[in-house]
């Protein structure tokens, strides 16, 4: 530093007697010029290249010399390491008045690996003081001011605030319009200049929505549209009385003396940016092209780079007044960020899914020398860890625990990714991309990867101190540690439990919903004795993925047999002597004395499993997806494609069936087989009112053709949309859809035959599936049925979606009209869908518990194919949140029987439905209790297949 400052002392001296002299030393300098020149061609020719020997002419103002100068002093600064920061005694962020709290008795789960019991104590914006049990009495006493907030947590589970370190909340507000959608600036590739911060909208609802589920940082990326997107921008999640983006920014405050000032930028590279540009007919529509783009941007960015280091370098030596700098210190705010990089004062954040596309990243960095901080999304990381260990340092996967597909990039995907990725040390984190998952339910992702193998302190580090120290901020946050800022969780169960919600959520050691003292002590949420964790469960059997043609299943906890019937165990741990004998694909014998039917099947050597305990579900039933009709959404070749336009009322025998596009075999039926569903409801894919209808088939078949039941209803349902998203230019408006379809309807009543659709829907015979969540489009829709039913026809609504139908219930339920909520808990992410109640701690009850105190006929749909595995897990998220309203068994219903009824499944009397004596076998065995998330699928039966599949591997 004082090197650098005597020189440029030296430097000013030289310019402040030049001005005054000038024309005093023209002359010299002339000859100086002509001698310097001469030397330099010496130079050049005769000796190696030597910057002493340039000679300047022209020169630049004093002022221009000394701020380049102060740019130069800013690049050879020593910032501070932030892994060297320890003891904070204050958070720059703390709010005067702020009451201290003293959380007393807490289960600290510190998100380095730790798991105790103990006080802590918040103060001054950060965690001042941590006590555990086992330290001795004395020092256990943490001594408070009077006016501390004291709560008795009563081993409540407590955990660093969760960090997302991919989010586009507030630059993709909720509701989703087009005047607020700041994501991607798609009007160049390279647009690694454009920021964030410029763009967040501090009142997105989601950003209070996304806190109540314990997030208290995000870092906000542009999106990935763009090869180069822009700089990322890290908020912490607390509302600020100002509504100042910067007062959010997570670097508010701090002294960059003290603590380096990090910025973050996103890349993008694979399917997206060649998608955008492609449409624009322009660089990059190849992977090609991307490359080229990156490398020439790099390569001019580094120019610049070393343009300033030499212009650095060379003033730095100045020493005379017979030199001068023949220009500004070089600079262009295009290249800032990308400099940043080159500078390691940004962190690089890249999107990339495939293999190659990580590679060919990190062959770049190594080209240009610059360091990849984390790749995001990167499903297939997992097959490449030594690919991986090849960059210039330690590279995080920022990941999703459980999205995939979608597109070609995304549909290798393995649910054991971030085991793997751990397996061979690479840091894992779990991230939203809100809001393509809701950020409020990180902690979920993060229990479905410890669900799928990543161990449990691994597991809450990928929502903590993985991404704080991927994100240059693990001096501050991701941890309960003394001196880190006071953003912390108190849960109302283990973070990882299926539907585990917090109570209170501080930042900035600031409570955000006010939670009352008596609910933070003496909340219990309700949970039957299987709920609770059993962590240390191994599965001795054995596990490899088999099938059999018989199989006998013992010590059976629970059968859910039908609607109407359950068999339990005795609760004594000895007696659980249930079995179910399945043979050749039907139930043999089900109940406590399957002793003859064991004996009759024992000569074939069958798989007897023993279930310990474990529950039989009925196979579930997935509505809302595309199941059957396409693999890959983003590519045509593998889709059905779309109904054409139907305006006519007359249009009956022109109305698509699902059925005749079906196809088996594929990934996502397999994956949806694999977890227990067996039955999809499909409907044809459309851009407009009526979609067509609906075919209820079993998963795990083989072709349409199969003589064993493969279809469970040809004509399941009528589908229709109703809203914005298939306004076109023949139905242009939602008042000419409904206006559609009751023309169609009315009709059909007074003139078509009974065997047409129409005539059938108008008559009830087949029910109408409509997809709308707004309360309003629900009204028109009960005003049709009641228009219909005055004409003598007797309409069967089901809606599907449902957001705001919870403000309808006692309509719904008066006028008898089903709901599928789609999805289970609703955002309010839609306009027509914005008033939805996002649940505790920020509401404090939702749509779904006002409908079943309603007694709306409810169940649940699949919001996006990939995760029609999680149906069960829906289910048990409403089961345990919903304050005691609802059963085991109408949990159960909701994916299940339910379903069964709306769409009118038995109709056909060779699909029976229920687990008795003699019906095809159609079930799923857990080896523990489904709605915990430590419970594994043991067996699926039926799904129309033969053979039962045994420890199915889920992928
Ligand atoms: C708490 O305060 C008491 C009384 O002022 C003092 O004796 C004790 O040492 C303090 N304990 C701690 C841990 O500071
Ligand atoms: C690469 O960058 C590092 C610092 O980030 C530097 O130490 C090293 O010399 C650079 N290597 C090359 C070949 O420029
Ligand atoms: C918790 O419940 C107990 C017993 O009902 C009661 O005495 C106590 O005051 C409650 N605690 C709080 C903080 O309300
Ligand atoms: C089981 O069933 C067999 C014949 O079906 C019968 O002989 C036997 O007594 C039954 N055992 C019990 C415990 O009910």
């Amino acid at each position: 530093m004082t090197k650098y400052n005597n020189v440029n002392q030296q430097v000013k001296n030289a310019f402040n007697k030049k001005i005054p002299n000038l024309k005093k030393y023209t002359t010299i300098f002339l000859a100086l010029v002509i001698f310097s020149s001469l030397y330099t061609i010496y130079v050049v020719h005769y000796t190696s290249f030597s910057r002493k020997s340039i000679q300047y002419s022209g020169g630049i103002s004093y002022e221009t010399y000394k701020y380049g100068w102060s740019k130069c002093e800013e690049i050879k600064r020593i910032k501070p390491d932030n892994n060297n920061i320890q003891n904070r005694i204050k958070n720059p962020r703390y709010v005067p008045g702020t009451k201290n709290v003293l959380l007393k008795n807490a289960r600290i789960l510190d998100g380095i690996g730790g798991d105790f019991i103990g006080d802590l104590l918040l103060k001054d914006g950060i965690i001042s003081n941590i006590v555990k049990f086992e330290d001795d009495d004395e020092k256990r006493r943490i001594n408070v001011t009077d006016d501390t907030v004291i709560i008795d947590l009563k081993k409540k589970f407590v955990s660093p605030g969760l960090i997302d370190m991919h989010s586009h909340a507030g630059v993709d507000s909720w509701p989703f319009l087009r005047s607020t959608d700041d994501t991607n600036e798609e009007t160049d590739p390279l647009t690694p200049f454009v920021r964030a911060k410029d763009a967040i909208n501090p009142s997105d609802p989601a950003i209070r929505i996304i806190s109540s589920g314990g997030v208290t940082t995000s870092l906000i990326l542009p999106g990935s549209g763009n090869l180069m997107g822009g700089e990322g921008y890290v908020i912490k999640l607390r509302q600020v009385s100002t509504l100042s983006v910067e007062d959010m920014g997570i670097n508010y405050g701090i002294n960059p003396e003290e603590e380096k000032e990090w910025r973050w930028l996103k890349m993008a590279c694979g399917e997206n940016p060649k998608k955008v540009y492609r449409f624009q007919n322009r660089m990059p529509t190849t992977r090609l092209g991307e490359g080229w783009l990156f490398r020439k941007k790099f390569e001019e960015a580094r120019n610049l780079f070393r343009k300033q280091n030499d212009w650095c370098d060379f003033a730095s030596k100045l020493s005379s007044t017979n030199e001068q700098l023949n220009s500004p210190f070089p600079e262009d705010l295009q290249y800032d960020s990308l400099i940043a990089l080159f500078r390691n004062d940004a962190k690089l954040n890249i999107h990339c899914y495939e293999t190659f596309d990580i590679e060919t990243m990190i062959r770049h960095s190594l080209e240009f020398n610059f360091t990849i901080t984390a790749f995001h999304h990167a499903l297939d990381a997992y097959r490449i860890p030594d690919v991986i260990k090849r960059a210039n340092s330690q590279i995080t996967i920022a990941t999703f625990s459980d999205l995939w597909g979608g597109k070609k990039e995304a549909f290798q995907a393995s649910t054991r990714s971030p085991k793997i990725l751990a397996d061979a040390g690479i840091p894992v984190a779990i991230k939203s991309d809100h809001p393509v998952t809701n950020a409020q339910y990180l902690a979920f992702e993060a229990a479905k990867a410890h669900h799928y193998g990543l161990e449990e302190k691994l597991a809450i580090a990928s929502v903590t101190s993985v991404p704080a120290n991927a994100l240059g901020l693990n001096h501050r946050i991701g941890q309960i540690t003394i001196g880190y800022d006071a953003d912390i969780v108190v849960w109302d169960s283990h973070p990882l439990d299926l539907g585990a919600t917090p109570l209170e959520v501080y930042i900035d050691g600031i409570p955000q919903f006010d939670t009352p003292a008596s609910v933070l002590t003496n909340f219990t949420k309700k949970k039957n004795h299987s709920l609770e964790r059993n962590v240390d469960k191994k599965n001795t059997d054995n596990t490899k993925e088999r099938t059999a043609s018989s199989v006998i299943i013992k010590n059976i906890g629970k059968v859910f047999v039908d609607e109407d019937t359950i068999i339990e165990s005795i609760s004594s741990l000895n007696d659980k002597n249930i079995s179910i004998v399945v043979k050749d694909g039907l139930v043999e014998c089900i109940g406590t004395n399957c002793t003859n039917a064991i004996d009759i099947i024992t000569s074939n050597s069958p798989e007897v499993i023993d279930l310990n305990g474990g529950y039989i579900l009925p196979g579930m039933i997935a509505v809302g997806t595309s199941l059957g009709l396409v693999e890959i959404d983003q590519e045509a070749i593998t889709s059905d494609g779309f109904s054409p336009i139907i305006i006519d009322p007359n249009s009956e025998d022109r109305v698509i069936k699902a059925i005749d596009g079906l196809k088996f075999d594929s990934k996502p039926l397999n994956v949806a087989y694999k977890a227990g569903v067996l039955t999809s409801i499909t409907a044809p894919l459309s851009l407009s009112v009526i979609n067509g209808i609906s075919v209820a088939f079993k998963t795990g078949s083989h072709s349409v053709i199969d003589s064993d039941g493969t279809i469970i209803e040809k004509e399941a349902a009528l589908h229709v949309t109703i809203g914005t998203l298939v306004k076109n230019d023949h139905i242009p408006s939602v008042s000419s859809q409904i206006g559609l379809l009751r023309r169609i309807l009315l009709n059909a009543l007074f003139k078509s035959p009974l065997r047409n659709i129409y005539s059938k829907v108008a008559r009830g015979l087949v029910p109408l599936a409509v997809y709308t969540h707004s309360k309003d489009e629900i009204a028109s829709l009960i005003n049709l049925k009641k228009q219909i039913s005055y004409h003598g026809g007797n309409l069967q609504i089901i809606i599907i979606g449902g957001a705001e139908a919870y403000l309808l219930a006692e309509q719904l339920s008066r006028y008898n009209v089903s709901v599928v909520l789609k999805p289970s808990r609703p955002v309010p992410d839609l306009w027509t869908a914005k008033n939805v109640l996002t649940g505790s701690p920020l509401t404090n009850i939702t749509g779904i518990e006002i409908l079943i105190k309603h007694k709306v006929k409810i169940a649940l749909g699949v919001e996006r194919t990939a995760w029609t595995r999680n149906l069960a897990w829906d289910a048990g998220w409403i089961l345990t949140n919903s304050k005691g309203t609802l059963s085991e068994k109408e949990a159960v219903a909701l994916v299940s029987w339910n379903l069964e009824k709306f769409f009118n499944l038995n109709r056909n009397k060779l699909n029976q439905q229920g687990l008795h004596v003699g019906n095809i076998a159609n079930f799923v065995a857990y080896d523990g209790n489904p709605f915990n998330l430590h419970t594994k699928i043991k067996l699926v039966a039926g799904g129309g297949k033969k053979d039962v599949l045994i420890d199915p591997i889920q992928d």
